[in-house]
């Protein structure tokens, strides 16, 4: 055991990102759960009550222009851009990760064009995409194909308009192949819409590099923006000119304070926009994203992986043989930033490891899921976690 010890004090001097855990609010517990909610970044609370005792009560009204209020939607996504690999002008921020899958699907059906009936939708995916998917095909008069991404390419056809996926599973922490499922969508003359919930912020997504046509992600876990931040909206620059949004609010129009009848929409990521945009939140997020600053986010997926392989030692190591089995691939290419370990009695383990200091959290009915944030997690916190978990277990 204290060979683990050791060897995890050893990584974490070498750690080129140790120091930016002083950047967050923690406690000494264990914290696995960003993958669900990040840590609140220190220096958020000083620039929210700013934003709420100046911006708002002082400014009321004017803050919309004089600070920066009206554009915050399209500046934010202009900082989460290089995060997920996309040149700037491509992101707009705002409502949640259901309404831009709504968003970006509805769009995708337009945009692959008539003939086309089709949409694959990955069948482990988090809940939401699914029912709105779902919901998006019935109101365009498409037909949803439940497809595992194991199965895309032969599913792909011409009858496909779009495929929908997730770049990591939320459940089992696989990480599927983005570039490699967008070109064949490509080659089957589809679009590629992907949820990057649980990969921005914890390893690199290159959207521009791999011509990704549309995606979505929420910013409420490895970013950090804090619970229920405003999700995004990814529109490649190419198919901006033709992006027709589902729900073409006002503050998407070209001109919203002309406040015509006819609606004519703006260039760009804000095409994407529908209304009002929630400031508070907005800018809570954009706060937080300055603890990104320098840092690369391929030095982010290292320490991920080396964290989550440490991890999956001392498990091993540690815990009776058979009590767990880990269902997160232990091939790097295939593995997000979670291990995820299959356990009979996962509530009420969970339960215990929480009691004891250690958050991660739970997919019933019997799975682990245990988040591994580079920005703030060690690995002594890796081999803290493993050693509680062999505790509870053995009890
Ligand atoms: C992969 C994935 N997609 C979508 C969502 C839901 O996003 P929202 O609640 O912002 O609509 C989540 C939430 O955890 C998620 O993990």
């Amino acid at each position: 055991m204290s060979d683990f010890k050791e060897r995890a004090e050893a990584l974490d001097t070498a750690d080129e990102l140790a120091a930016l855990r002083e950047l967050f609010i923690l406690d000494d517990s264990v914290y696995l759960d960003g993958n669900s909610l990040g840590a609140l970044p220190r220096h958020v609370p000083a620039r929210m009550q700013d934003v709420i005792t100046r911006e708002w009560g002082a400014l009321r009204i004017r803050s919309w222009d004089e600070s920066g209020w009206w554009t915050a939607p399209e500046r934010i996504g202009d900082r989460i851009a290089p995060l997920v690999g996309a040149a700037p002008g491509q992101i707009v921020v705002g409502d949640s990760t259901s309404v831009n899958v709504f968003k970006a699907v509805v769009a995708a059906t337009r945009l692959a064009g008539e003939g086309r009936d089709e949409i694959l939708v990955d069948a482990t995916t988090f809940p939401t995409d699914g029912y709105i998917a779902g919901s998006a095909a019935r109101m365009t008069g498409h037909r949803v194909v439940p497809v595992t991404p194991a199965d895309v390419r032969s599913a792909l056809g011409p009858r496909t308009a779009a495929v929908l996926l997730n770049h990591v599973d939320y459940r089992t922490g696989r990480l599927h192949d983005l570039p490699g499922l967008t070109a064949a969508a490509h080659e089957a003359g589809a679009l590629a819409v992907w949820d990057l919930c649980h990969s921005a912020g914890a390893l690199p997504v290159g959207l521009d590099a791999h011509g990704v046509d549309l995606a979505v992600g929420c910013t409420y876990k490895y970013l950090n923006g804090g619970p229920g931040s405003p999700a995004y909206l990814y529109v490649a620059e190419r198919h901006q000119t033709v992006f027709d949004s589902p729900l073409p609010g006002w503050t998407s129009h070209a001109d919203p304070f002309a406040m015509t009848p006819g609606y004519a929409p703006a260039d760009g990521s804000v095409r994407g926009r529908v209304g009002t945009p929630d400031i508070l939140s907005m800018l809570a997020l954009e706060a937080s994203l300055d603890v990104w600053d320098g840092v690369s986010v391929d030095s982010v997926r290292a320490k991920s992986l080396a964290l989550t392989d440490f991890f999956l030692e001392c498990v091993a190591a540690y815990v009776p043989e058979g009590r767990v089995a880990p269902v997160t691939p232990a091939a790097h290419a295939e593995r997000g930033s979670q291990v995820s370990l299959r356990c009979d009695d996962a509530e009420a383990v969970m339960r215990a490891l929480i009691e004891r200091g250690v958050v991660g959290d739970l997919r019933r009915p019997d799975v682990l899921r245990f988040g591994f944030t580079p920005l703030y997690v060690g690995f002594a916190d890796a081999e803290r976690a493993a050693r509680i978990l062999a505790e509870v277990l053995a009890v």
